[in-house]
């Protein structure tokens, strides 16, 4: 699992000590700051901002990736580009022109990702997947942390696991997984997984602790 991404959910993090969290995990071993943006129109709630982007740029040299969970995200990119993002993902279901918001996140010499629903197909996506450093399956409806895995995405797992070789993206699953999901998912191929509730946050053990044990399943 050494070459497994894994990547904190920032907003399940103890917003009362935020910087000593983001310590501890870059400590811990964590690859990729997961940092959900919602505007509690795409999805009904609303979460972290520019600030907490920030703060976690300030306090880590790790990737940080920003999930926009926001309605027409393509005036907004620049925002967290400049707030210190690496990895911009969004939604095809919130952008009525996809390709150039992905071009425009590829022309800031950032890395583009695509993240898409339980209930969007691959095929409605597969043209852009050329634009795509990441691409980003939910596999729980977005907007909380704490849900069931949703198993029919599985299968959309797979078709994309498929066309890996032909784009060249990393494929990152992001919604309750566990570490069964993580075992599971990683040997059909996914290369990072979002950490919530389900592996690493409101456990009664030390973040390197856990990241250690998921490195060792
Ligand atoms: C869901 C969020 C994730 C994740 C949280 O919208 O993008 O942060 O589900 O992790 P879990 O599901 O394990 O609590
Ligand atoms: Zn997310």
């Amino acid at each position: 699992m050494d070459n497994i991404l894994f990547c904190p959910s920032m907003m399940c993090a103890d917003y009362g000590k935020l910087e000593q969290e983001i310590k501890q995990l870059d400590e811990a071993g964590v690859d990729i700051f997961h940092c959900d943006i919602m505007d509690g129109s795409f999805v009904p709630n609303i979460t972290m901002g520019i600030m907490d982007i920030k703060t976690i740029r300030k306090n880590t040299n790790k990737l940080v990736d920003c999930h926009l969970m926001i309605e027409n995200p393509a005036n907004k990119v620049d925002w967290f580009i400049d707030a210190g993002a690496d990895i911009i993902y969004i939604h095809p279901e919130s952008e009525r022109y996809v390709v150039k918001t992905l071009a425009h996140i590829k022309e800031r010499n950032k890395y583009a990702g695509l993240a898409i629903n339980p209930d969007t197909s691959i095929e409605s996506i597969e043209e852009m997947l050329n634009l795509c450093d990441y691409v980003m399956i939910m596999t729980v409806n977005p907007g909380f942390a704490g849900q069931k895995f949703i198993e029919f995405t599985k299968k959309k797992i797979s078709k994309l696991i498929h066309m890996k070789e032909e784009y060249g993206y990393k494929i990152i699953i992001d919604g309750a997984c566990s570490p069964s999901v993580i075992k599971e998912l990683s040997c059909m191929g996914c290369d990072g997984f979002v950490l919530g509730t389900s592996a690493l946050f409101n456990k009664d053990k030390p973040y390197r602790q856990i990241i250690l044990e998921l490195r060792n399943l």
